[in-house]
């Protein structure tokens, strides 16, 4: 392969990557809070039976958002269930997931939780079988100040102050059918209209997330979105995007994976500014990209109606980083619309990290990127030139270099390349216009197994190594990538 140019320039971006962009995901979903972030009676859990190991690794990943409670599981659950004395909580069915849920961890419980580790919290309300009513309750439980028969229900409930929650899903996925309470586009858009309508005269403050397709394969995309927009363009602050991507099929549709990434973007940017013109509007509407990931979709069957069972514990391997360094590229450089994204999820359910119940939390491969990116990939996302060959794939040409290049807000540079060749590549990065800068850390992320994973006996088997960085003379860098390899080089 010839040599490849990345160029970048101080003077053209394509804008700030927001911190909100590093945002995750918590569902009751399996082992994801139960066993996950919350276990008492396990060795490192603290008074309010929180885990402190989990913890701990979630803060290395310097999330500063996350989306709770759901998912689909929102969509059939009523809020009341989760406060209040917790002997007096109901046991219910979940019928999205087909579990027992204990209601032992609720709206309070992820409030102190998220307050405790310095976590945005972003609710989602019941829009499925839920009420506008209900969606109203839940905001004046958690942000009016006091004096009323809600906000005194949670003082009493322990939280004298407001919660302040800024950011709020208006339901989820409604567009799909498996989704209790699914509705058609318009009837959806009707429902959260009035939602909104409701809850922003509760706090003016909020700021609203209007559900957009559940994946690019839905029947109704992209016309759902266009027709959810027509609705709520006015009233939404951000339109929803959802999507997993899949090692079911060849690798070379499973690399283009963030090329995929980037078209769906593209023609849900086209959704918004259609309507904005349609509408003569000013406002660019701003998109929530709050799920995504790498997903198998292998169901363990398990007995129905169990309590927080082992399900969606996807094991990523070296491969599976690849893929997911190729995706926090893409969000990187469509960082002028994508304003704020969450990887789903967090722990156990299709997750960076993955607990033991009783024992240990470790890294999965997909912790690497995602902590790197998080730490090195705020600040402003520079446009940039990238003459790598292309592979074929069922979603078009994708280029063997993946790349995002951010200035961070300290002034150091951040480089992020995935080489998806079987062969090392030599490229030239340009980056003249910083005038004098050092390389100071080249952290690679590859090996001869890409099916290489992480486990309990073994939890650093797949991470990044330190290489010594190339030297950054008159502008330039001629670096090698090893062949199937995720890379970060910083300047400084
Ligand atoms: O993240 C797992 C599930 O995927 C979520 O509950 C749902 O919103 C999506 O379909």
């Amino acid at each position: 392969m010839e040599k490849i140019k990345i160029f970048a320039d101080k003077n053209l971006s394509i804008g700030v990557v927001e911190d909100k962009v590093f945002g995750s995901f918590l569902e009751h979903l399996g082992r994801a809070v139960y066993t996950g972030i919350y276990e008492p009676g396990h060795p490192g859990a603290d008074k309010n039976g929180f885990r402190s190991d989990t913890a701990a690794l979630i803060k290395e990943l310097n999330v500063p958002v996350i989306r709770y409670p759901g998912g689909n599981f929102v969509s059939g659950y009523n809020w009341r269930d989760g406060v209040g004395p917790k002997n007096l909580r109901p046991r219910r069915l979940d019928l999205a997931w087909r579990t027992t849920e204990t209601n032992q961890f609720g709206t309070d419980e992820f409030m102190k939780w998220c307050g405790l580790y310095g976590i945005e919290p972003m609710m989602a309300v019941n829009l499925g079988t839920g009420s506008i009513a209900e969606a109203q309750a839940l905001t004046e439980y958690c942000n009016f100040p006091a004096g009323t028969q809600l906000s005194d229900m949670r003082i009493a409930n322990g939280a004298q102050k407001p919660y302040g929650v800024k950011y709020w899903c208006l339901g989820n996925e409604m567009d799909g059918p498996w989704q209790m309470g699914h509705l058609s586009a318009e009837d959806y858009a009707k429902k959260a209209l009035e939602a909104a309508k409701l809850m922003r005269l509760t706090d003016e403050s909020i700021e609203l997330i209007a559900c957009g397709s559940s994946n690019i394969d839905m029947p109704t995309y992209p016309d759902w979105d266009r027709t959810v927009l027509e609705y709520l363009y006015d009233d939404a602050d951000y339109i929803s995007m959802h999507q997993y991507y899949y090692g079911n099929g060849s690798d070379a549709d499973f690399f283009a994976s963030y090329k995929r990434m980037d078209d769906f973007i593209r023609t849900i940017k086209a959704a918004c500014d259609l309507v904005r013109a349609k509408r003569r509007s000013s406002k660019l509407m701003k998109i929530s990209f709050d799920e995504w990931n790498v997903w198998y979709q292998k169901r363990v069957k398990l007995k129905d109606w169990e309590e927080a069972p082992e399900i969606l514990e996807d094991i990523y391997s070296l491969k599976d980083a690849l893929v997911f360094g190729g995706l926090l590229n893409t969000l990187i450089n469509n960082c002028d619309r994508v304003k704020m994204a969450a990887l789903a999820q967090l722990v156990n359910v299709i997750a960076p990290i993955f607990t033991a119940k009783g024992g240990a939390a470790i890294r999965q491969t997909i912790f690497y990127p995602f902590k790197l990116a998080s730490l090195y990939g705020r600040g402003r996302a520079l446009t940039t030139i990238n003459t790598s060959p292309c592979f074929d794939s069922s979603y078009g040409q994708a280029k063997f270099l993946s790349e995002s290049v951010v200035e961070n807000r300290d002034g150091s540079v951040s480089v992020f390349c995935v080489n998806y060749s079987e062969k090392p590549v030599q490229a030239e990065i340009e980056l003249r216009s910083f005038g004098a800068l050092k390389a100071t850390e080249h952290k690679v992320l590859s090996g001869s197994d890409l099916d290489a994973v992480n486990t309990f006996a073994h939890p650093d088997a797949v991470k990044p190594a330190d290489i010594e960085p190339a030297a950054f003379k008159d502008g330039v860098m001629h670096v090698k990538f090893p062949a199937m390899s995720w890379n970060m080089i910083r300047l400084q």
